[in-house]
């Protein structure tokens, strides 16, 4: 059984993945893969590409060039397959205003085709430490709340891999553990994550690998004590370091120093 064929795909494989709005260039080919029970980070400034790469391979842009096979299945060729192993929350979640907390969850339930019991749904709640705001709407629940409510609806369908555009952004320290433990509880069922982030403390807590995006393009992709080893030599990445070579150094070493909005 050495055969190569008889391996899985990976979870995920994106080729030389490009993306454009009219003539401005998001994403300028870019490769990477996933594997099964991986978190993995793309990291970059505003602006890099990272909301743009994942929404092509959420299929909600159309690429002008190369693709992404999520267990093997291309997304643009067979989008219902593909989609149906994948669980998404976008940048900045927001769900029907006048529903609860309760009827969002069973709303989802019934798009995803997956029947929840009212003890199903109270023990997810319970979990998810929502338990006391059932009856609340979406927008009157704190940052965190929201963030894990948004995590809690991309896995109703229990997909293979998730898309998870800034999932901590915003949130204090407390929430910010709290989605992170969530998001490990995730690949502890087998799932693989893709999480964008410019924050380098999120990216060595809870990524098995990293790369570093701008300007559409992948610059280096590894662990993260990989790229600080890889390029803690870099004079770009030691004329910004102070004292021993972090990640942060390296991403600014390798990004630049300007500020982006
Ligand atoms: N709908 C759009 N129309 C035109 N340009 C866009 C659109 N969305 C993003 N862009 C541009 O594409 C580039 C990448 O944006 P984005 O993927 O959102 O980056 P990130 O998520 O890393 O901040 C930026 O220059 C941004 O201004
Ligand atoms: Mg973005």
């Amino acid at each position: 059984m050495s055969d190569a064929s008889q391996l899985p795909p990976p979870v995920l494989a994106v080729d030389n993945l490009r993306v454009a709005y009219g003539a401005r260039v998001a994403v300028g080919g870019v490769s990477f893969r996933i594997d099964r029970g991986e978190i993995f980070g793309l990291l970059g400034p505003n602006g890099a590409g990272k909301t743009s790469t994942l929404s092509a391979i959420e299929g909600l842009v159309k690429p002008k060039s190369g693709r992404s096979l999520i267990d093997g299945i291309d997304t643009v060729q067979h989008p219902l397959e593909a989609k149906a192993r994948l669980g998404v929350q976008l940048q900045s979640s927001s769900f029907q205003a006048e529903l609860s907390i309760e009827q969002i969850a069973k709303l989802y339930a019934g798009l995803y085709g997956v029947h929840l019991s009212r003890e199903q749904i109270d023990a997810s709640m319970r979990t998810i430490g929502l338990d006391a705001e059932l009856g609340k709407r979406f927008k009157q629940l704190s940052g965190g709340q929201q963030q894990r409510m948004a995590l809690y609806i991309a896995t109703i369908h229990e997909p293979l891999l998730l898309l998870l555009d800034e999932p901590t952004a915003g949130l204090d320290p407390q929430s910010r553990r709290a989605l992170w433990q969530r998001i490990e509880q995730a690949r502890g069922a087998g799932r693989s994550i893709l999480l964008t982030t410019h924050s380098m403390e999120e990216a060595q807590a809870v990524c098995d690998r990293v790369a570093i995006i701008d300007h559409g393009a992948l610059l280096t992709t590894g662990t993260p004590a990989e790229l600080i080893e890889k390029h803690k030599d870099d004079p770009r990445v030691l004329e910004v370091a102070h004292g021993p070579v972090t990640l942060e150094d390296v991403f600014i070493g390798l990004t630049g120093s300007e500020i982006r909005d």
